[in-house]
């Protein structure tokens, strides 16, 4: 119980202050794997603590550096999750597990997934899963089926603004009073995350390293973003897995590297067993990091959510050149 709720104001912290949110990142990420072995080699309990679920590659906003590459996606790469397939998504990852402490929805931008009431309905109806949050960039207000489902979970659900309100060319496109006022009005827990200050990201390219290398750089970023993507498949396949970071779903989606099953990403196209979480959350050298400048990038600060205008000549960040790797 006392974990529990030091688990909690840990986590709120995070999501309140970048600041915080990084001193706290890296202790969190060891936390929770020795959580996790201790639950395991001890009960046979797998407790996860936090997954993300990307329901759509589309989003209302074409930001510059983003760091999930969204406006660099070609049109083919922009989905949108299907109810159908979510549902299968999430009994796959729930059925051998014991909790779920968060589960949160992005996307894109979320709030452009017609279903999205249905997906957080789902969420909160699970009795493993703990938490459910939904975050948006505020462009988008929220329809009232989704206050509707929300209402009903006062204390399990939530929703994180993203805050772009520094960016000034932006704000006539802000709506997050509107959606403050709406969840106040409703007991909705809401909260304006700490987003003033955004990294510069690079280019994805190759880099190469060396297995120790590439385990210290995965050791150094300490991702807890570990997240749910799809990627695209023939009509009727399920393609879809945990990742240990969107940027890692973002490269599998976009063919970008050589990312095995089981390794790399945990398949949700069947259960997932207890084995196959500890495999996974115990893996240190992922193929993704080779293609991510992340801890060189999170050095440059910039400020949030500038966006590509119409005309603007902007380097493609996202797709390599063929022959680097
Ligand atoms: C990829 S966005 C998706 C959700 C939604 N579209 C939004 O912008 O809030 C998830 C989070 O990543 C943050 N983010 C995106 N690019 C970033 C960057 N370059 N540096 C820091 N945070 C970033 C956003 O501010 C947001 O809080
Ligand atoms: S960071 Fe910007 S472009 Fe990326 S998903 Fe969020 S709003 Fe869209
Ligand atoms: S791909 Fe980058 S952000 Fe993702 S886990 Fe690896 S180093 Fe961290």
């Amino acid at each position: 119980m006392i974990f529990n709720r030091i688990e909690k104001w840990i986590a709120d912290l995070m999501r309140r202050s970048y600041i915080m949110h990084r001193i706290i990142f890296t202790s969190s990420f060891w936390w929770n794997r020795t959580r996790m072995k201790f639950w395991y080699l001890l009960f046979n309990k797998i407790h996860l603590f936090y997954t993300e679920v990307v329901v759509t590659t589309n989003c209302s906003l074409k930001c510059k550096e983003c760091y999930e590459y969204v406006p660099y996606l070609d049109k083919v790469h922009q989905r949108f999750m299907s109810f159908e397939n979510y549902k299968i998504y999430i009994d796959n990852l729930l059925s051998n597990i014991d909790s779920l402490k968060y589960l949160r929805f992005l996307g894109g931008e979320a709030l452009l997934s017609k279903d999205l009431d249905k997906f957080l309905q789902y969420a909160l109806e699970q009795k493993k899963i703990k938490k459910v949050s939904l975050v948006t960039n505020g462009t988008i207000e929220l329809s009232d089926e989704i206050i509707n489902v929300l209402s009903k979970y006062p204390k399990k659900a939530m929703v994180d603004i993203s805050n772009y309100s520094s960016n000034e060319k932006l704000r006539p496109r802000l709506k997050e009073k509107a959606i403050i006022k709406k969840c106040n009005e409703n007991n909705i827990n809401v909260i304006y995350l700490d987003t003033l200050e955004w990294i510069d990201i690079s280019k994805v390219k190759y880099h190469n390293r060396s297995i120790k290398n590439n385990e210290k750089y995965y050791l150094s970023c300490a991702s807890v973003c570990v997240g749910i993507h799809e990627w695209n498949k023939e009509a009727g396949e399920i393609c879809a897995g945990v990742f240990p970071c969107i940027k890692a779903g973002i490269f599998k989606l976009c063919d970008i590297g050589n990312q095995k099953e089981s390794i790399d990403y945990i398949s949700l196209s069947k259960p997932v067993s207890k084995k196959d979480f500890i495999k996974f959350y115990f893996n240190n050298n992922f193929d993704a990091c080779q293609y991510c400048s992340y801890l060189e990038d999170r050095k440059k600060r910039i400020s949030p959510a500038e966006q590509i205008e119409d005309g603007m000549n902007v380097e493609n960040k996202l797709y390599m050149e063929k022959n680097n790797k």
